[in-house]
């Protein structure tokens, strides 16, 4: 494992999709670390409606590389993480997230009433349209995002993987009775075996606007 720390620019500069790994074990401290930083991630109306199943046996190993259809990642990086969506989260207590808040000085109780009935109200309109999976896939891929940037800053490879049967992903994970949680991505963890170029990317004026989509920037 290299110690030199990266910056956040450095890290999203240098990080690459690593798909072969060497077999050493991810230590436990940078474990820890990259799954503190993981649960940093914010989330809308910080419902926190994601949760990181870690994978580093045997028999979920398994169950993950038959999801995966063969992908090297699940059979040879030592740690898989599976970033799980919570769709229905916020139809659960969230005292506690309250309480949280108001210890640390960030919200007093009118902004927790406030907060508390609009956001159920938001959450209320997304049911109505059927958008809460998509919701609480974009707070399970903002975590996911953070952990192979703070990856990249611990020396870690990582890869990010959506090729995989949601049903197959669920059984490994122990919820595949669970129809109200959504699997949103797996990234593998470990030491590279590879080192990858930078496939690149298109020049920002293709993909980056000014006031309307397609007008480019002065
Ligand atoms: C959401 C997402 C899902 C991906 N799924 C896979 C995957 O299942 N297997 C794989 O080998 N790479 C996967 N990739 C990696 C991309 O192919 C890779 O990010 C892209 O080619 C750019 O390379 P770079 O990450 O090294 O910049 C995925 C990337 C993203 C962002």
């Amino acid at each position: 494992m290299n110690n030199r720390t990266a910056s956040v620019a450095e890290a999203i500069r240098t990080r690459r999709t690593i798909r072969h790994y060497l077999p050493d074990p991810v230590p436990a401290d940078a474990l820890d670390t990259l799954l503190e930083l993981a649960v940093e991630a914010p989330t809308s109306w910080n419902l926190q409606d994601r949760s990181i199943v870690v994978v580093t046996d045997d028999a979920g190993r398994a169950g993950l590389i038959a999801a995966t259809g063969g992908q090297p990642q699940p059979q040879e990086a030592p740690v898989l993480l599976v970033f799980v969506a919570e769709p229905q989260a916020w139809r659960a207590e969230r005292a506690d997230v309250y309480e949280q808040a108001r210890r640390n000085g960030a919200w007093n109780d009118e902004f927790v009433a406030m907060f508390a009935a609009a956001s159920e109200e938001f959450q209320e309109g997304l049911a109505a349209r059927g958008l809460l999976r998509e919701y609480a896939i974009k707070d399970a891929m903002i975590a996911a995002t953070y952990v192979l940037l703070a990856a990249t800053e611990l020396g870690l490879a990582t890869s990010p993987m959506n090729g995989w049967d949601e049903g197959l992903v669920k059984e490994a994970i122990g919820i595949g009775d669970r129809d109200d949680l959504a699997i949103a991505l797996i990234v593998s963890v470990g030491r590279p075996a590879e080192q990858r170029p930078h496939p690149g990317r298109r020049a920002a004026d293709r993909n980056v606007f000014h006031g309307r989509y397609g007008v480019p920037r002065p």
